[in-house]
């Protein structure tokens, strides 16, 4: 698995390029300055899933992409319809719209407790999708700094001339922002213009929780007109948090208070699209306003089925199970943690930080994201680590994924890990933490290549 990411970033090299057109030199270069911050992404073949190293990476939450459960009931949904022409065969708007593509959109809306819903073939689309379609002029749009590039994406790409970030879940600087919106801009104080508070429910790159609930009380006391409302995105709540898998804002019971939900496909349901949840004037917005609703074709018949074959599962509670076991391996892998003299000693040191294990027995839902963060290239050692000496699959995610300084190891925990791959999991990064205090040690008298981590050394010298 490593040999093949090695493999790709020694391409990586800018190229001789003096007797190439100017078009390449000039792509070239721009990808030279990313070369040169190392920030160059590579598209690897995804190897870890064949070379047998356990899967803590995967959004796969609950083994359904794999689960021949899935492959069973979406079979037995293209069975059901056996005359349905596969593709829609054109946008929406013309002749792309279809019955059974209207029947799912309410049944996953019922199943949400929502009013009504809008299937898109993608995530990333339904949130520029949303933005482009609610703003009208005069609103204003109030955002977490750690919201998805899709939602950035959609933000820019609206007509909404204020947009303003607030500190990640810090409900009372989203207050201070809310206070300053209402004391410069008179319509929105008269509660003639609108403001939107777009949120996630888990954040992919964090593991948290929007606390969605203070978030909520908050806007009531400050606008009861109502002209203020939530956009929350549920990426990474669908499926695995909430009874059923229904999300965050149905675990909270809080269905009426929030506008608009995005809840995407892609991730715990094994599956591809989005689907936009919201009321009847909402849809009509999105299919009236979104280009990228408008001009594109409509949601095949066999993507739809495969959505469908997602939800026939999470309603026969199926993924249960799997759900709860989830909750458990991370109040398992947090307690081995917590109890581990070497890796509190790390954290003391600054060698690691673990944010999500500061208070995490006092929270009564887990997160399946568990962010490990480590300076600079020693996220890279730590992933090499795990790999080579624990075969253990984890996402190093670097900048500009994530800010710049904040590299980190991003860990997601599955309905199909055992407890054993958990403790393997936790030794492997004690074991590392011990190297690295070790290193730390003997750094003075240390040569610089000797300094690098053991699995670092070993990978490099491929
Ligand atoms: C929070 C969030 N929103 C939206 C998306 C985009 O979803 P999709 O992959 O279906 O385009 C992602 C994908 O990573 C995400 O993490």
């Amino acid at each position: 698995m490593l040999s093949t990411w090695l493999a790709s970033q020694r391409q990586l090299c800018a190229p001789s390029m003096k007797k190439s057109p100017v078009f390449y030199r000039n792509i070239e270069e721009a990808l030279d300055v990313r070369r040169a911050d190392q920030s160059f992404l590579t598209i690897v073949k995804n190897n870890w899933k064949v070379s047998g190293a356990i899967d803590f990476c995967s959004n796969d939450l609950l083994g359904l992409g794999n689960s021949g459960a899935l492959r069973a009931e979406f079979n037995a949904e293209l069975q059901r319809y056996p005359d349905m022409p596969l593709g829609s065969g054109a946008s929406r708007m013309f002749d792309g719209n279809y019955g059974y593509l209207e029947m799912v959109e309410q049944e996953i809306a019922d199943f949400h407790g929502a009013e009504t819903g809008i299937i898109i073939n993608s995530g990333f689309e339904a949130n520029t999708a949303i933005y482009q379609s609610i703003l009208r002029q005069g609103d204003a749009v109030v955002y977490d700094e750690l919201v998805h590039a899709s939602t950035h994406d959609g933000i820019k790409h609206s007509s909404v001339m204020v947009a303003k970030p607030f500190r990640h879940n810090d409900v009372l600087d989203l207050q201070n922002i809310l206070t300053d919106l209402l004391e410069e801009y008179p319509l929105i104080r008269q509660g003639k213009r609108s403001v939107i508070v777009a949120v996630e429910s888990i954040y992919s790159m964090d593991g948290d929780f929007s606390p969605l609930k203070e978030m909520i009380q908050i806007v009531k006391e400050m606008f009861p007109a109502g002209n203020c409302q939530f956009v929350v995105d549920e990426a990474h709540s669908t499926g695995v948090i909430g009874p059923y898998g229904k999300g965050l804002v149905c675990e909270l019971g809080v269905e009426d208070d929030i506008a608009i939900r995005l809840h995407t496909f892609g991730k715990a349901l094994g599956s591809t699209g989005a689907i936009i949840l919201a009321n009847k004037t909402v849809k009509a917005a999105i299919v009236n306003f979104s280009r990228s609703t408008i001009y594109t074709t409509a949601p095949a018949f066999t993507a739809v089925a495969g959505i469908r074959a997602s939800y026939n599962l999470l309603k026969s509670g199926s993924p249960t199970q799997a759900q709860e076991h989830i909750q458990n391996i991370v109040v398992l892998f947090f307690s081995l943690l917590s109890e581990d003299p070497i890796i509190q000693q790390g954290l003391e040191e600054g060698i690691l930080s673990i944010p999500l294990l500061n208070d995490w027995e006092s929270r009564p839902l887990q997160s399946h994201v568990v962010a490990v963060e480590v300076k600079d290239r020693k996220c890279l050692w730590l992933f090499f680590h795990l790999v080579v000496n624990t075969n253990v699959s984890t996402m190093p995610v670097t900048y500009p994924t994530v800010p710049m300084n904040s590299d980190r190891l991003r860990i997601t925990l599955h309905g199909s890990n055992t407890e054993h791959e958990v403790v393997r999991l936790a030794g492997g990064l004690s074991e590392w933490v011990q190297e690295m205090l070790e290193l730390g040690a003997t750094s003075m008298k240390a040569a610089e290549a000797e300094q690098m981590s053991s699995a670092a050394r070993q990978v490099y010298s491929w």
